[in-house]
């Protein structure tokens, strides 16, 4: 098989340079400097406005029912969490993670070592997952700041404000996770942190909203369910349960704000730049799931690491997460109107139109995702 003929392979750019020139930047900071890697911080300027609002006028009933269903939904770390469940990663009783849940259970060097080493190795795997979802929270956890500072509408400043207490809870308990449970964490995936900056840096509000409600929420929806049924460890499935059922809200926050924005306020150009924009952010966030900082670990001495993407690629598992990943994703961007004929063709040679008529936010419910 062929990089070319790879499941999601790189090479299906749309080029268009409006978008190229938004993504070069944090392209070259993340991807050749490493910045995400360099130091115990990282600094990006942001260009957005901030906007007050004087009217204060409550005209959005769909995002104020939103509110007061956050507002009802908050949940305590400390209380509706059981942080005195030990977590040992040797313990055969209790499947930490299901190892078909990684490109491991296809990988030859790691079928031949003994079964502790295996269960350190799964241990490793999900420690790397989990560490870029944290990053991934911090990155939420921003946005929704700058979101709930740009955004002029009254009502989405008001639910804005309970997404960012959402975020910081998720920092904390993957952070916590992390530190006290598996005692070990990884640095941000260079493609993440290319991501994660662009949307810092994008002066447009409605970006922030596409880049990290729709996408990065939509695909994390998707990471966390699949996670939640591959592990048997109570502590981390009850963890998951929380973190989803405030995220299907924020990415019905998403779908609300940008379904009215796209449809009755956007110029056509303007929209036709955020197709190209959505479906480039896809093909990047491919790269973030082949676990390379774990690889870099582990497997650096032993395999190319042209030889650990195709075996990724091709594995079970990667087959697998393009499903529930997408499954979330191109519904929502149908129901925002970023799905036309236009890139249709692109994503469908990347056979992604498969879920195209599945549910999309608000009709998909927390229910659904923890069922799925
Ligand atoms: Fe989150
Ligand atoms: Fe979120």
């Amino acid at each position: 098989m062929t990089a070319r003929s790879l499941p999601f392979g790189g090479d299906s750019h749309i080029l268009d340079l409006r978008v190229a020139r938004h993504l070069v930047l944090p392209a070259v900071n993340g991807l050749l400097l490493r910045r995400g890697k360099a130091g115990p911080t990282s600094t990006v300027p942001a260009h957005h406005s901030t906007c007050y609002t004087w009217t204060y006028e409550r005209d959005q009933p769909r995002l104020a029912k939103l509110t007061r269903q956050a507002r009802a939904g908050q949940w305590d770390p400390d209380v509706h969490l059981d942080w005195n469940i030990q977590v040992d990663v040797q313990d055969p009783a209790v499947d930490l993670f299901d190892e078909a849940s990684s490109p491991l259970a296809e990988f030859q060097a790691y079928r031949n070592l003994p079964v502790t080493a295996q269960r350190d190795h799964r241990a490793a795997m999900l420690a790397w997952m989990m560490s870029q979802f944290l990053h991934g929270e911090q990155g939420a956890l921003f946005a929704a700041c700058q979101i709930t500072e740009s955004i002029s509408w009254y009502d989405a400043k008001l639910y804005g404000a309970t997404q960012v207490a959402d975020e910081g809870r998720h920092v904390e308990v993957f952070q916590r996770y992390l530190d006290d449970k598996l005692q070990r964490r990884y640095k941000i995936n260079d493609n993440l942190y290319v991501i994660l900056e662009s949307l810092s840096r994008d002066p447009r509000w409605d970006l922030k909203f596409l880049g990290m409600q729709i996408l990065v929420e939509g695909l994390a929806l998707g990471a966390f369910g699949t996670l939640r049924l591959s592990t048997k460890e109570p502590l981390l499935r009850e963890l998951l349960r929380l973190v989803i059922s405030d995220e299907a809200r924020h990415v019905h926050f998403g779908v609300v704000a940008l379904e009215r924005f796209y449809s009755e306020e956007l110029p056509e150009p303007e929209r036709r730049e955020r197709e190209d924009w959505a479906y480039e952010m896809c093909v990047l966030m491919r790269n973030r799931f082949l676990a390379h900082e774990y690889y870099e670990e582990y497997w650096a001495h032993a395999v190319s690491r042209r030889e650990w993407d195709r075996i990724s690629l091709e594995s079970n598992y990667m087959r697998r997460f393009r499903h529930t990943m997408f499954r979330r994703l191109i519904p929502n961007l149908r129901r925002i109107g970023l799905m036309t004929d236009r890139v249709r063709s692109y994503y469908e040679k990347l056979g992604l139109l498969e879920w195209e008529k599945e549910k999309a936010a608000p009709d998909l419910t927390a229910d659904d995702l923890l069922a799925a």
